[in-house]
């Protein structure tokens, strides 16, 4: 049985119907570092997580922590337009209440974004990677502290293969090559040494970050289905003499996000 949203997240999810309605959202979209633009483009109203008690702080440059709810390519969606990463607080279930939010206003499904270095040589800069899977090397758990055997939650296929499929389909239908990879979660916000990418290379991962794993693991503990897509802004560190920072991360991230942003819009008009 997944968990059912907390009596919190119940609350705050007849706040947000005041001020946006009461139809329920079709999907959740958590948008990452330099993505905070696509929820500008929502037509309904924006609230501040400010507003919305319970809810992290989430202050990272290159987020918009705004929640949106309203219509996207005709679909009515409430996207996260900042996310709080686990280096933040500590707290690796930092975005437990924002994802039972989505949970409680209906959404029955969570696209997830972030930005991310690249271990691979064909996958450069500006490139696009839907996850495949993870790995978590961050020695901890979101669901650590769960009191009920719901905490054993299978992640087999935790990365949906029928949004994937979805997401696969929109990409070739807007000509954006989507590669697919393994997501190595590290907790930051140190990025990595050389030697721990080679040696994360040598284990399988395509791709590495700050984020993302906590809230997929949070996804399937709700009964959420999820899906997740990388923003390449930098070859991981030793791959390239590019210099790695956060201010290179934000000023390389639209270059993926345009086209994240195409295949959402198009995975939307075709129902997703
Ligand atoms: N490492 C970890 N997180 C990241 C990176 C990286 O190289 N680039 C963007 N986010």
């Amino acid at each position: 049985m997944p968990a059912l949203p907390s009596p919190a997240a119940r609350d705050l999810a007849a706040l947000v119907r005041e001020r946006a309605g009461a139809d329920p959202v079709r999907l959740g979209l958590v948008l990452g570092s330099g993505l905070g633009h696509i929820a500008e483009q929502v037509e309904g109203p924006a609230i501040p997580y400010t507003e919305l008690p319970g809810f992290p702080h989430a202050g990272v440059s290159g987020h918009n922590p705004r929640l949106h709810v309203g219509l996207w390519e005709g679909a009515r969606i409430a996207v996260l337009g900042g996310r709080s990463h686990f280096y933040e607080s500590g707290n690796p279930a930092a975005m437990r209440l924002p994802l039972e939010l989505l949970a409680a206003l209906g959404a029955r499904a969570v696209l997830l974004t972030n930005a991310a270095g690249s271990l691979r040589p064909d996958m450069p800069t500006g490139s696009v990677m839907l996850l495949s899977d993870h790995i978590n090397l961050a020695g901890t758990n979101p669901l650590i502290g769960e009191a009920t055997d719901d905490r054993f939650v299978p992640l087999t296929d935790a990365h949906d293969p029928g949004l994937r499929a979805r997401l696969r389909d929109a990409a070739a239908a807007e000509g954006v090559h989507l590669h697919e990879g393994v997501y190595a979660w590290w907790s930051g916000p140190s990025f990595e040494t050389p030697a721990e990418i080679r040696m994360i290379r040598t284990l399988g991962a395509d791709a590495v970050g700050m984020s993302t794993v906590p809230e997929v693991i949070l996804a399937r503990f709700l009964g959420l289905r999820v899906a997740a897509l990388s923003a390449v802004t930098n070859m991981a560190a030793g791959l390239s003499s590019e210099a790695i920072s956060h201010e290179h991360t934000k000023a390389t991230a639209p270059l993926a996000a345009a086209k994240i942003e195409r295949v959402l819009r198009r995975a939307l008009r075709d129902g997703l």
